[in-house]
């Protein structure tokens, strides 16, 4: 028997300020895109801004629906708009930001295990490190990669 330990590594940003002007623009998109949040059940708005290797920066949010599970987390929406209308151009960067109506949490708001799995694939289908930075109006968190969000990904139907 061994204990182990697995450790993160993440930036903690006071403010956007702090950061570098493509991740800063990134930010700003996340924040917008929450305009476009379909959440009248939850009426937490979830915005996403996803920068792709070639610069294009692409917007998604949350939408809901009357039959719960049906709805879409705004990390999803957009990374699968990628998927589906830019095939073959990988991830870089992923920015989320999310809040009750007009508020924006103070603490940044944490991508459910759903799509922490969806951004392990397109990592993988890519073989390029997906960076995730999480908004809040008191610390922005920055990860360089997904497994630094989701430890011990499953991402093998072999067994070994
Ligand atoms: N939501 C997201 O869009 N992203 C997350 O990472 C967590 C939750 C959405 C789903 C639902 O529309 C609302 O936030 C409340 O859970």
């Amino acid at each position: 028997m061994m204990n182990k330990r697995i450790t993160i590594d993440y930036v903690a940003y006071a403010s956007a300020d702090e950061m570098e002007p493509r991740d800063r623009e990134l930010v700003a998109a996340a924040l917008e895109a929450r305009q476009g949040s379909y959440s009248p059940y939850s009426k937490f708005l979830v915005g996403a801004a996803l920068r792709l290797a070639d610069g294009t920066v692409l917007r998604g949010a949350n939408q809901e629906n009357i039959a719960y599970p049906s709805g879409l987390c705004a990390e999803r929406t957009v990374m699968f708009y990628a998927g589906a209308n830019y095939p073959g151009i990988p991830f870089d960067t992923l920015a989320v930001a999310g809040g009750n109506g007009d508020e924006v949490c103070e603490m940044p708001a944490a991508p459910c295990g759903a799509c922490r799995q969806v951004m392990a694939e397109y990592q993988k289908l890519y073989k390029k490190p997906l960076k995730i930075i999480l908004i809040g109006t008191q610390a922005i968190y920055k990860f360089s990669r997904v497994e630094d969000i989701l430890p011990l990904i499953f991402d093998s139907l072999k067994v070994e």
